[in-house]
């Protein structure tokens, strides 16, 4: 199909190559994106995904004649009031197609809700936090399921809780943190539903897709299924969940172990390990965001071009997107090389999704699915600390790929590398494991991890940076976000040394007031904070800093109920202690 304005759009590019694989729908609501760009004055704020969002009234097909014949002006772009007309005329508003619902399993005022939570401000902020599920929760309308052609969101049976604002579906890792803020709010149903969405995506995809939409169903996002499944489980003690998972988790297992996701790499002695790395299953520009990667790849050839849609799109997979972290020159976008490198977050979770596995086939009375995992997390265990670990730095760094130096091997699907090298850059990343419960053997080499993450620099007055580097990307200084901030305080908490214990609550206390002033000034939770002053919120990347926010709001329900806070200490920035 061939869909006038986007042609108009890249023809500075040359040759015009529609990416495979993108529908009809998308073409031409990224066609519809691109023009709203080209004919905007810049005085409006302009979010591409808005455009992938909207639901069509009619059919892609009158759609799309109607946009055709739109005037255009000798530039070729069309006129802004015609534009607009057009839009209202033949779509809804974004996020229409979602209806406000709220749970069943809501209680404005929960029995027994955090009860260690005594201070008066705390306690009532928390109900505050509380009550943002009915702002966030939502249903999928029929009219998706009815005219799946019109919508570029998916049809999903239960109720979805989505982050907020522009983030207005279902997305893959929050969920996790969304559940567990649930947990603490006795809202169990609902979040056995959000599992259950997500266990139907599998079932349809094969893996669990970045969001709920048909533009994320080429990749995926840190993968936290079965730690949503063992919270719930933990919980309700629900043996007909973990039944129901189970082949659900084992066809997960392959995605992220098989084809381009498993790399093979042999270490100093030879010997060979199995990681994974993330790898989108996408080389052309991410249509959420269309007219932002194909400016970042202007005057590239055609092959360093998709090449770096798809490194693009993969770091949209590894949930940091983007960060520095993925750079090649630490600090370009266009330096991106995510497709190379062997993560350390991403083969922490899949121990502890392997864990997990090992866990519920033990519950299960399946022996044979319980020793293979229990193998399967031995080995990665190992090829972490062969690979990975860092002795004398007392952390685990990603390790990049030798680009030239792998081949892929169809007959064993794998990819096996020759050569490869960490890069020892500072991330918070680098001590994930802690959370996963890998540890170095030895009481000396553990409390150095703890040792290493205090002189990291990355431990700050208000949370947990992502990193030492200001790039103005968000997945980097000075911004903290809440799952990285509660996994750092998990994994020290699980360490076993009082010093890990003693941060653990610093972090958690720090985190818990700057999230409370920022509230107090903005009037909203936000999706990352600014590590280096309480009561900051976060800036930076490819959009403005959203409100809502679903992971946010777990964090600090989480937080509250696992810390609790006495009705004494004060519950307020440090620095403003005089205040009040
Ligand atoms: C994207 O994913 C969908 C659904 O999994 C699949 O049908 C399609 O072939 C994929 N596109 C590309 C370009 O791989
Ligand atoms: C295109 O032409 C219109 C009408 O002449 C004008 O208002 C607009 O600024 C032009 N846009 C660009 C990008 O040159
Ligand atoms: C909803 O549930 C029904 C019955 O279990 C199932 O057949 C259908 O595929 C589900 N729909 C979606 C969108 O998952
Ligand atoms: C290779 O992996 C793909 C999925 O990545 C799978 O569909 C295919 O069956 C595998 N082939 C072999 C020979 O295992
Ligand atoms: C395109 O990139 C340039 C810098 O490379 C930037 O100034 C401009 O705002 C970008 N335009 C869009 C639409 O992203
Ligand atoms: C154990 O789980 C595997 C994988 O799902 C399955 O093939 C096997 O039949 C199960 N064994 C028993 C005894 O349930
Ligand atoms: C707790 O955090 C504050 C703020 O960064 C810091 O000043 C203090 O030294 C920390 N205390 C401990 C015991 O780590």
């Amino acid at each position: 199909m061939t869909v006038m304005g986007l042609e108009t759009f890249m023809s500075g590019c040359g040759q015009i190559v529609m990416p495979t694989g993108m529908s009809n729908l998308l073409t031409l609501l990224v066609a519809i994106q691109a023009a709203a760009l080209a004919s905007s004055d810049g005085s409006l704020r302009y979010d591409p995904k808005y455009y992938v969002d909207i639901p069509l009234r009619f059919s892609v097909k009158e759609t799309t004649l109607a946009f055709d014949a739109l005037p255009r002006s000798q530039n070729n772009t069309i006129p802004p009031k015609a534009l607009d007309q057009f839009v209202k005329q033949f779509f809804d508003v974004a996020g229409n197609d979602l209806i406000p619902s709220t749970p069943k399993d809501f209680n404005p005022s929960p029995p027994n809700f955090l009860p260690q939570v005594q201070n008066a401000y705390a306690r009532k902020w928390a109900l505050k936090v509380h009550g943002l599920w009915l702002e966030l929760t939502r249903k999928v309308s029929p009219s998706v399921a009815k005219e799946p052609n019109q919508h570029t969101l998916l049809p999903l049976n239960y109720s979805v809780v989505i982050p907020g604002e522009r983030f207005k579906e279902a997305y893959y890792w929050d969920s996790y943190w969304v559940i567990k803020g649930l947990l603490v709010s006795g809202m169990t149903d609902t979040a056995k539903g959000v599992i259950e969405n997500l266990m139907e995506l599998v079932e349809r995809y094969g893996f669990v897709p970045n969001g709920a939409r048909v533009y994320y169903e080429n990749r995926s996002q840190p993968p936290l299924l079965s730690m949503m499944i063992r919270a719930v489980y933990g919980k309700t003690r629900d043996q007909t969940l973990l039944k129901r998972a189970m082949p659900i988790l084992l066809k997960e297992y392959a995605f992220w172990t098989s084809g381009r996701h498993e790399v093979k790499v042999r270490d100093n002695n030879g010997d060979e390990h199995r990681l994974s790395r993330f790898w989108a299953n996408w080389d052309a520009p991410r249509p959420e965001s269309f007219t932002i990667d194909v400016n970042v790849t202007q005057g590239m050839s055609k092959s360093r071009e998709a090449q770096l849609y798809h490194d693009i799109a993969t770091a949209a997979e590894s949930g940091w997107d983007f960060s520095s972290r993925w750079m090649e020159d630490g600090q370009n976008l266009k330096t991106l090389r995510t497709s190379k490198i062997i993560p350390v977050d991403l083969n922490a979770y899949l121990f502890q999704m392997e864990k997990n596995i090992e866990y519920f086939a033990k519950i299960l009375g399946n022996q044979t699915t319980e020793m293979r995992f229990a193998i399967a997390a031995k080995d990665r265990q190992r090829a972490i600390q062969k690979v990975l670990w860092n002795r004398k730095k007392g952390q685990w760094y990603d390790v990049w790929l030798h680009p030239n130096r792998c081949s892929y091997s169809e007959t064993d699907n794998r990819t096996v590398v020759f050569e490869w090298k960490q890069k020892r850059r500072t991330y918070i990343s680098n001590f994930i494991p802690l959370w996963a419960g890998i540890l170095p053997k030895g009481d000396v080499r553990k409390e150095k991890v703890i040792e290493a993450l205090l002189d990291s620099g990355l431990v700050l007055p208000a949370g947990v940076a992502t990193s030492l580097k200001n790039t103005g990307q968000q997945w980097d200084f000075p911004n903290a976000w809440a799952p990285m901030v509660d996994m750092i305080i998990e994994g020290l908490e699980a360490s076993g040394f009082l010093t890990g214990k003693l941060m653990a609550k610093n972090i958690s206390r720090n985190w818990l007031r700057s999230n409370y002033v920022a509230y107090e000034q903005v009037g909203k939770m936000v999706e990352k904070y600014d590590a280096t002053s309480c009561g900051k919120i976060g800036g930076g990347g490819e959009y403005n800093p959203q409100t809502g926010f679903g992971w946010s709001n777990g964090v600090v329900l989480s937080l509250l109920h696992k810390y609790g806070w006495p009705a004494n200490e004060p519950f307020i920035c440090e620095d403003q202690l005089e205040i009040r």
